[in-house]
């Protein structure tokens, strides 16, 4: 018989991993646990609840240092997509790091903030609907760098930036009119889509802005989508933008900086981890190639790709039932705790904490459902799963990035706690919500 730690897959190493119990009673010899970072996450399940979200500290260093290394040959800036986990804790420690950090709203600013002022000078605000109030507050937090999408934030930000007689840095973020493979909701870069402004309409649009007392161009951005796994789109809108950023030259704009947005994928349906360095490369190389000889600060906003293989989402199955033949694994998360199977149809990986050794893999297709009373809160349809009881857990993976940020309280379910596992220490960096914490803002 094959061992059955061999066929104890898919992990996400080096922060998910199974690791055989040698030793012990509770669990049994011989059990095989995953693990984040060192430690198993029974433990954590036991002493925090389910469902919890579990961050390997580790991952996330890894994946910031080869994302880093991989635009080794270029100057350039990497600002954390904060929308993607915007946790105070996984802010301080890429920011600890160096990290700089794109923000859409004056709260993800003030999270920054909070996390380290010192990093105002290396944010990024984007958005298409930055309100006067927001402006403002990046304005006198001096940022980076305003990715202004139309004419009428422009000259919202001209007003802001001359009532509090200062600068606006500006980049325009062009939209460069390029397909990405990726879900509808998360391509942004067509023509049709409500984001930046038509590539073709730029240079009219700088040439307002540089006559303008309270504004100085700075650069010129752009953003295609997100979950894009193939480097080709990534290249073609950058040769757009390099063209541009040579007319915007000749037309006497200074242009320091080339905001290249985020959007890199992960591979959810296979463990990547080792793949990433290749694939940062390949994507490295085509964003770099066309800004030869440019002379630019390349800005990069990554979210996905640096945090979602870092976390888990936690979950204990409550029910097991079946109806005419097909099975379902109630399990206590729910939609309103990750949402992006039941809104993107999204895949996640779904995998029991415990594996058994000495038992041969039975395995049972399922649908993993939450409680909510929608038949959209799912996890997985028609999975094959290995065989699973009421009380066991499972771990559904990728689920760092997009996932607690878009939770709600949906049913009025409190938001899952938070947990960071950092070799075999651990933090809580979000206690669990409870019902009080819900019912406080209601009169
Ligand atoms: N920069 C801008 C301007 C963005 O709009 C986004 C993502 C990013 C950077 C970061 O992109 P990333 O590197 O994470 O792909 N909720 C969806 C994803 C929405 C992405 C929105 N914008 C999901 O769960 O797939």
């Amino acid at each position: 018989m094959t061992p059955r730690s061999q066929s104890l897959v898919p992990v996400r190493p080096p922060g998910f991993a199974y690791r055989e119990i040698r030793h012990g009673i509770f669990p049994r010899r011989g059990e095989h646990l995953l693990h984040s970072d060192d430690l198993p996450l029974p433990r954590l399940a036991r002493k925090y609840g389910t469902p919890l979200y579990v961050y390997s500290a580790t991952t996330i260093h890894q994946r910031f240092e080869a994302f880093d290394a991989a635009f080794r040959d270029i100057p350039h800036t990497i600002c954390y997509s904060v929308k993607a986990n915007s946790n105070l804790s996984i802010l301080r420690m890429l920011a600890r790091k160096g990290c700089g950090f794109d923000v859409v709203s004056g709260g993800e600013l003030e999270r920054v903030l909070m996390a380290d002022r010192r990093t105002a000078r290396r944010v990024v605000f984007s958005g298409v609907g930055k309100t006067r109030e927001e402006l403002s507050a990046a304005l006198k937090a001096r940022i980076l760098l305003f990715n202004v999408e139309s004419e009428s934030e422009l000259w919202a930000l001209a007003e802001c930036a001359g009532k509090l007689r200062t600068t606006a840095p500006v980049a325009f973020r062009v939209n460069p009119d390029v397909a990405a493979q990726t879900h509808p909701y998360i391509s942004t870069g067509l023509r049709k889509h409500k984001f930046g402004v038509p590539i073709t309409a730029a240079r009219t649009l700088y040439a307002r802005a540089s006559g303008v007392r309270y504004l100085r161009v700075r650069g010129v951005s752009v953003h295609i989508g997100s979950q894009i796994t193939d480097a080709a789109p990534f290249g073609e809108a950058m040769t757009r933008v390099a063209d541009l950023v040579e007319e915007l030259r000749d037309d006497g704009h200074p242009i320091d900086y080339i905001d290249a947005g985020g959007g890199l994928g992960i591979f959810y349906e296979k463990p990547d981890s080792a793949d990433f360095p290749t694939l940062a490369a390949d994507y490295a190389r085509s964003l770099s190639a066309p800004l030869q000889d440019l002379n630019v600060r390349l800005l990069l906003e990554p979210g996905r790709s640096i945090i979602a293989p870092a976390g888990v989402l936690l979950t204990s199955v409550v029910y097991k039932k079946a109806n005419d033949g097909k099975r379902f694994l109630v399990v206590d998360a729910a939609m309103n705790d990750l949402i992006r199977p039941a809104l993107y149809g999204a895949y996640h990986e779904i995998v029991p904490v415990t594996r058994r050794a000495d038992e041969q893999a039975e395995m049972e297709t399922v649908d993993v459902v939450g409680p909510v009373c929608e038949t959209g809160d799912f996890f997985a349809r028609d999975r094959k799963l290995p065989f699973v009881e009421e009380g066991d857990l499972l771990a559904i993976l990728d689920a760092g990035a997009y996932g607690m940020v878009l939770a709600s309280n949906y049913n009025t379910r409190p938001r899952p706690a938070e947990v960071l596992v950092d070799g075999d220490s651990l933090k809580v960096i979000r206690r669990r919500e409870r019902l009080s914490d819900l019912l406080r803002t209601e009169v």
